[in-house]
């Protein structure tokens, strides 16, 4: 058996969401997406090929994985077997890093920490391109995770086109920071793979989607060059809202937004009625994250402290690429 080889990647909060996509299996989206990634949340997975071993196994926070993720993961794997033309199972094992337990594991952190442990363990030397290209087919978020800071994923238009790359420094990422609020999860969520499907399929508004995400993200760019954080939260939040709008108007209708997510977001606006430069962004869940920057981060922490409780309030600041461990 080989050696095995630990990565590490940290979670990503698009700011210009990935929304559609034309395949699920070569995961080639509509239109492209902007992230920040988060120092605070991330995974560590530890990658091990053995040909002694006749199926592939999943461990994730130390507990046997089966069914759902597994299939999921071996499908990944047989990607790296395919590509390094070897075709040992694999003992994966996946540790999440996340301060409260609720809602925040991601599967960007997860197949981008795992793209990159078992490319290398598979003996690939990849360079970042291809490993964000690789870590797009297990998950289309993952493929931003590959690189710290402020990450652009650009659609393409087939496997080799279609991969994110690091935005060059910026003076706005020295100063902002994302509070990760953590609300209660309703009873089942429709995942973000489902729920694209049906915006994709089903939203009469879906076209105008892929226009505006070309302006908007054109324009948020313009915002992070000028390092004007007003308008680089303003054109955030509404480019999230957009999104929303596209669950609210497909068919059968559904929202990820519960009562506590609506009440953050009318916090969050008065905050700004009252002079705090604050504004949120909101994915395939209820919790939202509130965008600021250093000097109002005790304000919002303040606040929302008050609602939720300390321990579901989490101040993240932009964090690294991949590393191996
Ligand atoms: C709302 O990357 O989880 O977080 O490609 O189907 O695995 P799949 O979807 P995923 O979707 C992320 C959706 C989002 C927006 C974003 O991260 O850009």
């Amino acid at each position: 058996s080989n050696n095995p080889v630990t990565a590490r990647a940290h979670t990503n909060i698009a700011l210009i969401k990935y929304w559609g996509k034309k395949d699920d299996t070569l995961i080639i989206p509509y239109t492209s997406s902007l992230s920040l990634t988060l120092d605070q949340f991330y995974t560590d997975t530890t990658v091990q090929f053995d040909a002694s071993r006749s199926t592939d196994q999943l461990i994730i926070d130390n507990q046997i994985s089966s069914e759902q993720p597994l299939h999921r993961v071996s499908n990944f794997l047989d990607i790296v077997r395919r590509k390094a033309q070897i075709n040992s199972p694999a003992i994966v094992n996946s540790h999440n890093h996340v301060p409260t337990a609720a809602g925040l594991a991601s599967s960007a952190s997860a197949f981008a920490a795992l793209a990159a442990a078992a490319s290398k363990a598979a003996g690939l030397n990849l360079t970042l391109s291809e490993l964000s290209r690789l870590a797009r087919r297990g998950s289309g978020s993952a493929c931003r995770s590959i690189f710290g800071g402020f990450a652009e994923w650009q659609r393409g238009e087939d496997d080799l086109t279609s991969y994110a790359m690091p935005l060059k420094a910026a003076a706005l990422l020295e100063d902002i920071r994302v509070v990760a609020l953590t609300v209660e999860r309703g009873p089942k969520a429709i995942s973000s793979r489902q729920g694209m499907h049906l915006s994709v399929t089903t939203s009469p508004y879906y076209p105008t989607w892929v226009k505006t995400c070309q302006t908007d993200l054109t324009q948020l760019k313009l915002a992070i060059e000028k390092n004007n954080f007003a308008k680089f939260g303003k054109i955030s939040e509404l480019n999230a809202m957009r999104m929303h709008a596209l669950t609210l108007s497909a068919d059968p209708d559904f929202t990820y937004f519960n009562g506590q997510t609506l009440t953050i977001m009318n916090l969050v606006k008065q905050l700004r009625h009252n002079g705090v430069a604050c504004y949120y962004t909101i994915d395939a869940g209820p919790n939202v994250k509130v965008l600021c920057q250093k000097a109002s981060v005790a304000k919002v922490v303040d606040t929302f402290s008050q609602l939720l409780g300390k321990q579901n309030v989490i101040v993240a600041k932009p964090g690294p690429g991949i590393q191996y461990l």
